[in-house]
Formats: structure tokens, sequence, C-alpha cells
């Protein structure tokens, strides 16, 4: 038996009023530093006769914040919990909330955790407010933590963990710097396009990684130039893509991504952009099928599109640094990364040396 999860979505200009339903809950805010300098928690903080603003740090966040965080949430008692922010704030608070109703380490927070055996209620409804287009966190139920002392990502995935509402309103991400729309736009077209190669995949990730690619190429580049339509576009479409592997789960790009993130504390939308393309490659020489069948439904070569749009924005800049070094160490996390388990293929470690080791000549050539 399968099941299909997604929460409630409220969507495009204005459906940020769907909260005047619940003005008259106690609500916690929880956003970064950045956002508040913009006043986008102010917009949700109107909406409530009372609430209280919590600000975290503007970046991805490690299991120590999500710890102390769950301690300010328990003491709150929120009737109304908002995360409003990019993936780091929402996994941020996915992971507090849970931690703030049972005492298990992050790491326990597993797909196959019983969580209300442990004693997990949902004490307050959990809104999810995305103010970038790429995570799809709003509606997923994957949380991302960094481990500090160990220099990598812990990825836990849990039912519990999926928002009961998400809010994707265009109007917070009007003013995304270009450098967060082209890496979080990657994200997303890397959610979409990995959904649907998963060895998880379904007619209904199928159906949702399709409609996202044609939505994510027709409005990636209007986006960049700062069409507010197509930013509203490529904002649902995140959250489409977001259900999709939410449903279906990521692979090789992910757990590569994860790897070389931690190690040199590159971002995530950033990682993933640079490694779609050598990884798509990598598919199709050694014959993923599904990547034919991708570009049938989509109507366009997909590994070509890809290609281009890496050239447009130069989204593989980051490998403009002397990593060599490192290559074993990020072969090593990658093969240990849960994402990769559901790849089209495992790779073996040589295979991901080897691809690592042509990155690195291929930036020696340019
Ligand atoms: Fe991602």
């Amino acid at each position: 038996m399968w099941n299909f999860n997604s929460p409630k979505i409220s969507y495009g200009r204005d459906s940020l009023e769907v909260l005047e339903n619940f003005s008259e809950k106690k609500a916690l805010i929880i956003t970064d530093e950045a956002l508040s300098s913009l006043k986008y928690d102010e917009l949700v903080s109107k909406i409530f006769e009372k609430s209280e603003t919590i600000l975290v740090k503007p970046k991805e966040p490690s299991k120590e914040e999500a710890v102390e965080l769950s301690e300010k949430i328990r003491e709150k008692e929120p009737e109304i919990l908002v995360a409003l922010g990019g993936g780091s704030v929402i996994d941020l608070v996915k992971a507090a909330r849970i931690l703030s109703e049972v005492d298990i380490e992050p790491e326990e927070i597993t797909p196959f955790t019983n969580l209300e055996e442990l004693g997990f209620k949902g004490r307050s409804y959990f809104v999810a407010i995305p103010t970038t287009s790429g995570t799809g966190s709003e509606v997923t139920w994957a949380i991302v933590l960094r481990d500090e002392r160990e220099k990598r990502k812990i990825i836990m995935a849990n039912e519990k963990a999926i928002p009961d509402l998400a809010v994707v309103d265009p109007i917070f991400v009007e003013k995304l710097p270009r450098k967060l729309v082209v890496s979080t736009g990657f994200d997303a077209l890397s959610h979409a396009i990995e959904a649907f190669l998963s060895t998880f995949s379904n007619p209904f990730s199928d159906a949702l990684s399709v409609k996202a690619i044609e939505i994510i190429l027709k409005n990636f580049e209007k986006s960049y130039e700062g069409n507010l339509e197509a930013r509203e576009k490529m904002h649902i479409s995140a959250t489409i893509a977001g259900l999709a592997f939410s449903n279906s789960q990521v692979g090789l790009v992910h757990a590569l991504s994860h790897a070389f993130g931690a190690t040199f504390d590159i971002s995530h939308g950033e990682s993933v952009a640079a490694f779609l393309h050598p990884v798509l490659e990598f598919y199709k020489k050694k014959g993923v099928g599904r990547l034919d069948e991708l570009s049938k439904y989509v109507g366009v070569d997909i590994l070509k599109e890809v290609g281009r749009l890496s050239e447009r924005f130069g989204v593989k800049k980051i490998f403009e640094f002397d990593f060599e070094g490192k290559i074993n160490e990020i072969v090593k996390k990658a093969m240990e990364d849960s994402c990769i388990v559901t790849a089209p293929l495992i790779p073996e470690e040589e295979d991901l040396k080897n691809l690592l080791e042509e990155i690195a000549c291929m930036r020696e050539k340019s």
C-alpha cells in the first residue's frame, strides 16, 4: 500500500489572507533576521490578535539550533506555529516542533519512527510560508539539518513533519535576489527531475514532475529578469516539485550536493544547481532510460536544456577552486547519504570519484 501525502495548500496572490481564519489564535512566528528586515514578519503578525516572533539566523540550521528552538516552542505553547522563510527556516521549525513534543534526538526522526506512539500530538497547527521558490519544504516530509561536529548534513523525514497548511503567496518572492532565483530555481528543477527518475516514482509524482518542469522551463529566465508573473509561476512550480519528490524521493544530485555542501559550506541550492547537469550526463552515459521518457513527456531534450540553463546562469562556477584533496571524503559522504538509495542507479565509489575528477578537469580546461 502507498499513500500520497500533502498539506492543505493556499496559493496565489493574497493567499496569505487564509490566515484570517485563525486570527484569534495565539500565534508564534519563526522567521530569520534578513526577512524581518524586509518586514515580512509584520505582514503575518498583523493578522493575529496575539502573536510573538522569534528571529533565527539566516543560514542552514544545525541540530543544536533545532533543540534550542524546541525549548522555546514548549515554553510558549502556541496554538498556531508559523514558519516564514526559505527551506532553512521551515526545516528548522519542522524539527523543533517535533522535538518540542517528543524526547528524542533529531537523528531519530526517520520515516519509520512512530511519533504518535512516542507522545506526539501535533499540539500547534503548523503553517509554512515559503519566501523562496525552491526547496518545497512547505509541503514535504523532509528535514535537513547540519551536524557541525561531523561536518555533514543529517537528512530526516517523517509524515508528522508535513505542515498542516502551506501558504504559497508570491508577495514573498517579488524581491528575491537574482542569485537566489537561480539557486532555488535549480533546486526546484532538480526535485522534479530526480522525483521522476527515482526508483520510488509513481503516477502521482510523475504527473507533478512533468508539470513542474514544464512551468520552470517556461518561466525560469523571465523570473530571473524580474517578471512578476513568471516569479509567481516559479513559486507555485517549486511547491508542485516539492509534492513530487516528497512522494517519490530524490537521488544522486542531492546526495552529492549534501556531501559537497557540508564539506565546503556551500548553500544547498548552489551545490544542487552545479551537480544537476553532470549527474544527468552520467545517467545518460549509463543508459538510465527514464531520462529519455522524461524528455518525451516534457517535449524538450532535458539534458540539453539543463546544460543550456547551467551555462546561461554560470552555476558550475562553484567548482572553480581546488577540491581534489577532498574527493574521497565527498564520495564517502555521498555514498552514505540516504538520497542515494532511490537514485535510478546506485553508483560504485569509483564512478563518483571519476565524476568529480572529470568536473575538476573541466575547470582546468575552461
Ligand atoms: Fe533540494
